[in-house]
């Protein structure tokens, strides 16, 4: 995938997909500023990669999100766009049992930093009339889990929002789409199977392609979504799944 001299934050960069994006980014020719939680791991992330930049921030934080976009334009000389990663996994309960200070906190992580991360990079793309930004959305958003009341409706609206910004700054060359990985091998997959929260034999066989996914699986769409390759690509939420939302009948798939 071609990124060459493209300027990109990466958001969630310390961990999982978001450190992978950052690597492979860079290896497809981009500058990079990252940003997550302050933290060793971020600036061992920013070392490992060479970054333009890091910069400690809480997306959901609205003076942060702005700092960042500043940090970001100062470092790298400009923008091209976003590859908006942070996110953090559900408590997995019933609905009757759900402690909703927990709940406010996912729904504000996922859904309230993407709007915070997407406005204030999209001011400085807005006023250039170009860039481009890729969201992270989920299976959860795409379709319904039970004991998935948080994580779920915010990845859902991850999805809507980033139609609704790609319809209303489409007019001014900038896209806005998302990508809606399935099970990936990262630390936020290895904890929900250590605390035994998921069962891996089930979902891998409800899955067509019978695996979870691999972080550059996932890397390599969002660098074609940010690429000029995917210039009249707007709206979209590509599911990098394995064919997880594809399969509609009933047990698993090798069975179906
Ligand atoms: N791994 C999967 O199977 C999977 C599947 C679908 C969607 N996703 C989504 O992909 C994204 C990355 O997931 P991952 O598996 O790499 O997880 P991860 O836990 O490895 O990385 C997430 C990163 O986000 C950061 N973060 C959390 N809260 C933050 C905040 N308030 N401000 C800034 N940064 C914050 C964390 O510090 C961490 O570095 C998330 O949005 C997640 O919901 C992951």
């Amino acid at each position: 995938m071609n990124l060459n001299g493209k300027k990109l934050i990466v958001t969630g960069a310390s961990s999982g997909i978001g450190y992978g994006a950052a690597q492979a980014f860079r290896r497809a020719g981009a500058l990079v500023f990252l940003a997550d939680l302050q933290g060793p791991a971020l600036h061992k992330a920013g070392k490992d990669v060479d970054a333009a930049g890091v910069a400690a921030c809480d997306v959901t934080i609205e003076a942060d999100c702005e700092a960042l976009a500043a940090c970001a334009e100062r470092a790298m000389d400009g923008i091209d766009g976003m590859f908006h990663c942070a996110g953090v996994a559900d408590q997995v309960a019933r609905a009757v049992d759900i402690d909703i200070d927990t709940w406010q906190k996912i729904v504000d992580i996922n859904l309230r930093g993407t709007f915070l991360a997407c406005r204030a990079v999209g001011r400085i793309l807005l006023a250039q009339r170009s860039g481009a930004i890729v969201n992270v959305s989920s299976i959860q958003g795409l379709g319904a889990a039970p004991r998935r009341h948080a994580y779920g409706p915010a990845k859902a609206a991850v999805a809507h929002l980033t139609r609704t910004l790609a319809c209303e700054w489409g007019g001014s060359s900038v896209r806005v789409n998302a990508i809606a990985p399935a099970y990936i091998d990262t630390p936020m997959v290895a904890q929900l199977k250590a605390d035994k929260k998921i069962d891996v034999a089930r979902l891998e066989g409800r899955t067509p392609l019978a695996r979870f996914g691999k972080v550059h699986e996932v890397t390599s769409a969002a660098s074609f979504l940010l690429s000029d390759a995917a210039s009249y690509i707007t709206g979209v939420v590509l599911p990098v799944d394995g064919g997880w939302s594809a399969f509609g009948g009933a047990g698993e798939v090798a069975s179906a």
